[in-house]
């Protein structure tokens, strides 16, 4: 019996250890959902084709479809999480990897718009990052 309990006990702990604080929060979502692909700092891997969001994410605010694209782009479109957790996720993205690229008066992505952009999927992500970062150069704003 105390056997049972103890080891009942350990597995309550183990479970709050990974529940911790940081559970859920953008930042975890991020270490678990993106950054296999993106990196820990979201430097990301241009070699592989994976493209940094290092001083470039705040840049596809300033031009049509930019806004939309950094929703409908697979990685965030396709995942497991929540709408609201989507939203969050992307808010973080942008303060944490790009606040001073980020138009001033940029509202923040709400739930209702990431659920409606995620139910509008690109029919080709690489052919619409062309076309912004193509209109971002017409404004004297290189990114790779
Ligand atoms: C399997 C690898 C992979 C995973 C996992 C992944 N991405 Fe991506 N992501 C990419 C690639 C590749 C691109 C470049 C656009 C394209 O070709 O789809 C990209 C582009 C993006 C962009 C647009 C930035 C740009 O410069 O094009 C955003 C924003 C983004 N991803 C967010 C996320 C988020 C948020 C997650 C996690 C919920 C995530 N990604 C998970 C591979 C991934």
């Amino acid at each position: 019996m105390q056997r049972i309990l103890a080891l009942a006990l350990l597995g309550l702990m183990a479970s709050q250890a990974w529940a911790g604080p940081d559970a859920g929060s953008p930042r975890m979502n991020y270490m678990l959902h993106c950054s296999g692909c993106h990196g820990q700092d979201g430097s990301g891997s241009p070699s592989s084709g994976v493209p940094s969001m290092r001083g470039t994410l705040g840049h596809f605010l300033k031009v049509k479809d930019g806004r939309e694209f950094l929703i409908q782009v697979p990685g965030t479109s396709q995942s497991s999480l929540s709408h609201r957790d989507t939203a969050e996720l992307a808010n973080w993205l942008l303060k944490t990897f790009s606040p001073l690229e980020v138009p001033a008066d940029t509202p923040s992505y709400s739930t209702e718009e990431v659920a409606r952009l995620r139910n509008d999927p690109l029919a080709d992500a690489p052919g619409r990052r062309g076309e912004i970062v193509q209109r971002l150069k017409e404004q004297g704003i290189a990114i790779d």
